[in-house]
């Protein structure tokens, strides 16, 4: 794994925005696998920007989300697709159509799931942008999560809830259950770029990084992938200088 150590969130998201858009300039239809929560946003922002001042087009990208909860929708704030469309879609020219993520609000979440994979076997990520929950999670893996799943349906952990508690009004608004893109299917993409900032993710990033390549921490299967840079803040990466 490559590791770039950043001083602030700024740096971080500036690295990030400029990978994705050397991937989305390099090719004739580039596919971007896109991740939520508040880690990204900054990058996404420089990318809205980008786009603002002519010198990206995302006309021809295709982009797959990591996840999404189950029972939210588009017109839920806190849904993943709402998120989407507030930080990125609705601020640059992506096509509605080549934007795909899963459906929380299916009624058939099992076959959902079967849907959500095919997608992904026709869209594979030239580019995968990976956030890093504090248990180790990427996407909605939790620890335990076989490396070799597919899009599942997941049981959030307490420790998720608890974190992710701060966008909902209170604990008890959380969704407890999520559609997740497998560790598999991340894995496929040509490229990952991880990002993570903050002290809380200084031991996710450790184990990670120089930890046993085990489930019990999802991202440690990350130093298996050929293509794989970390950007990280010095605060996220205390524990490993
Ligand atoms: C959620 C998302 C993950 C994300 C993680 C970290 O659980 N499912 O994809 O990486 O949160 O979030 P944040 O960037 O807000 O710390």
């Amino acid at each position: 794994m490559k590791i770039v150590i950043v001083q602030d969130y700024e740096e971080m998201s500036r690295a990030l925005a400029d990978a994705v858009a050397e991937v989305v300039k390099s090719s004739q239809s580039p596919v971007l696998g896109l991740a939520t929560g508040s880690t990204p946003v900054g990058a996404y922002k420089m990318l809205a920007e980008f786009f603002a001042q002519k010198k990206l087009s995302f006309q021809n990208v295709r982009t797959v989300n990591l996840d999404e909860y189950v029972g939210l929708g588009s017109d839920d704030e806190q849904s993943y697709v709402s998120f989407m469309r507030r930080n990125l879609f609705d601020l640059v020219d992506l096509q509605r159509q080549n934007t795909h993520l899963p459906n929380g609000l299916a009624t058939d979440l099992q076959q959902e799931c079967l849907r959500y994979r095919r997608v992904l076997q026709q869209n594979v990520q030239d580019l995968q942008i990976l956030g890093l929950g504090t248990n180790g999670h990427i996407g909605f893996n939790e620890p335990n999560t076989p490396f070799d799943e597919q899009t599942h349906l997941v049981e959030l952990s307490p420790n998720t809830i608890h974190d992710n508690a701060r966008f909902f009004e209170d604990v008890s608004q959380v969704p407890t259950k999520a559609i997740t893109m497998g560790i598999a299917e991340i894995m496929r993409a040509k490229k990952i770029v991880v990002v993570a900032n903050g002290s809380n993710k200084a031991r996710a990033v450790r184990d990670m990084v120089c930890g046993e390549i085990s489930e019990r921490c999802p991202a440690s299967i990350l130093q298996t992938h050929p293509d794989c840079t970390l950007i990280v803040d010095t605060l996220a990466a205390k524990l490993i200088l």
